[in-house]
């Protein structure tokens, strides 16, 4: 019998041993997966303090619930270290490690390659190694794969099997999830998506192996940018439609009722998450290297950022009905979170939102059920702890984050204006004068 064969025999059996680098939102949710369908799983993370909450049975991510960690670490099932040296005896490892921006809008890539370069003096023949992480097309082929092959002398699709699987995860979903969502899967060669997607296929319900590397990690920026162009577009709505004097939510609503041919997006203040808002700009950025101009990605992008500061002049206009300026009067935040029901801060557009008012001079908190303190350039803030006694003091009040756990009919109640960037109080909002609506 050939390695894969043999490799593909022990994943069949799940006597293959799993290792996942990286165990945050992505990380944990795919470690708890296949630990689940029987694999014995070694989470590897350099924040020792997530490792140990780990080997306590604690679950440190919302979705994943703790009882399900305490059970998969009691039945010896899934742990956590911070040494890549556990490696060694490792036969298949997923890569779920961030792909942030840099200050300056380019690609982070430093931890793929920390990740490929820790893993390197461990990667042996036997072994199939998948990245997970959102990320331009070519990273796989051009990063990976050298530091895997070049010092090891391994070759890929014949003793060790690369490849490139887009994680989707919707974090606060329930109806989609890690195990459920098809997955996408392409290799550096033949072999290595077969390898690969015979992995996959022992834990989640549905494996769409493709032809290449590129390909998989195309087609995951193809979801995201059309997420992101479609936001783009629905946010430019708005601001033409505010222009017109128009009700941007009753024409979305009406538009919607189409059973064909039109998809539902909703404006906002502003993009927020660790996808949406970046993975096209690693698309764009690679493109630029190849004197290419993703041109419908660089407009979206242009209008998503500009919302924040279109969000202030709707809070300037609110309060200027109320003779009041925004420097020194008290404006509350409600929501923090980059999108409802979850505790992710990253990239939410609530922070430049914070900072926006903070420089207009006004005196700024906020609430959040899930943010207990957001950092900002000029320090820390903390949610403050009765949102309806600071619902009540505030001149303003600013939706920005439409958390379920909300009463909306109270606060509406107890506000003298609101700005409402989500519609979260919805035909009340529309009918009472106190409502500025996006
Ligand atoms: N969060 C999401 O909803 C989501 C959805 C789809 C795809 N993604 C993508 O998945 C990837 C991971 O995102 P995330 O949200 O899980 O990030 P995260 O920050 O929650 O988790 C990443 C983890 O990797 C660890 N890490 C950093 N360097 C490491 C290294 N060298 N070795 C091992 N661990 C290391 C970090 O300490 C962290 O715990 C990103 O590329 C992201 O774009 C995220």
């Amino acid at each position: 019998m050939d390695l894969s064969s043999q490799l593909i025999e022990k994943l069949q059996k799940k006597t293959a041993r799993v290792a996942v680098l990286g165990m945050g939102y992505v990380g944990l949710p795919f470690a708890t997966v296949f630990a689940e369908a029987g694999f014995e799983v070694i989470g590897i993370d350099p924040i020792q303090e997530k490792m140990d909450r780990l080997n306590r049975g604690e679950s440190y991510i919302m979705d994943v619930p703790t009882e399900q960690v305490a059970r998969l670490v009691k039945a010896g099932k899934l742990k956590g270290t911070s040494d890549y040296a556990v490696l060694k005896d490792i036969d298949a490892v997923a890569i779920c490690v961030p792909t942030p921006l840099r200050q300056t809008g380019d690609p982070d890539l430093s931890f793929i390659i920390n990740a490929a370069e820790g893993l390197a003096p461990y990667v042996h023949a036997g072994m199939v190694v998948v990245l997970e992480s959102s990320t331009y097309p070519g990273t796989t082929r051009e990063l990976v794969l050298p530091a895997l092959t070049e010092k090891s002398g391994l070759v890929a699709g014949e003793n060790v099997f690369i490849a490139f699987s887009p994680e989707r995860v919707d974090p606060g979903r329930e109806d989609w999830t890690t195990k459920n969502t098809p997955k996408v899967i392409g290799g550096i060669t033949e072999k290595c998506t077969e390898v690969s997607a015979a992995w996959y296929a022992q834990a989640l319900d549905k494996v769409v192996p493709v032809t290449s590397t590129e390909v998989a990690e195309m087609a995951k920026l193809l979801e995201n940018t059309f997420r992101m162009i479609n936001i783009g577009f629905v946010n430019e709505l708005a601001l033409m439609c505010d222009r017109l004097g128009v009700d941007v939510w009753e024409v979305i609503d009406a538009a919607a009722t189409k059973p064909f041919g039109f998809m539902k997006f909703q404006p906002g203040p502003g993009l927020g998450g660790h996808c949406i808002p970046i993975d096209p700009l690693y698309l764009s950025w690679k493109l630029h290297s190849l004197n290419y101009t993703a041109r419908f990605i660089e407009l979206a992008s242009e209008i998503n950022l500009s919302m924040p500061r279109f969000v202030i002049t709707k809070v300037q206009d609110g309060l200027n009905e109320h003779q009041k300026s925004l420097k020194g009067s008290n404006v509350l935040v409600l929501g923090a979170a980059y999108k409802p029901d979850i505790d992710d801060l990253r990239e939410s557009p609530a922070i430049d939102v914070i900072m926006l008012l903070q420089e207009k001079g006004a005196k700024v908190s906020y609430h959040d059920p899930y943010i207990p303190s957001i950092k900002l350039d000029k320090g820390k803030i903390e949610s403050v702890p009765d949102m309806m006694k600071a619902v009540k003091s505030a001149d303003c009040v600013v939706i920005i984050t439409n958390h379920k756990v909300y009463d909306y009919a109270a606060i509406l109640k107890e506000s003298k204006l609101i700005i409402d960037t989500r519609n979260a109080l919805g035909k009340a909002g529309a009918k009472n004068d106190k409502v500025v609506r996006l």
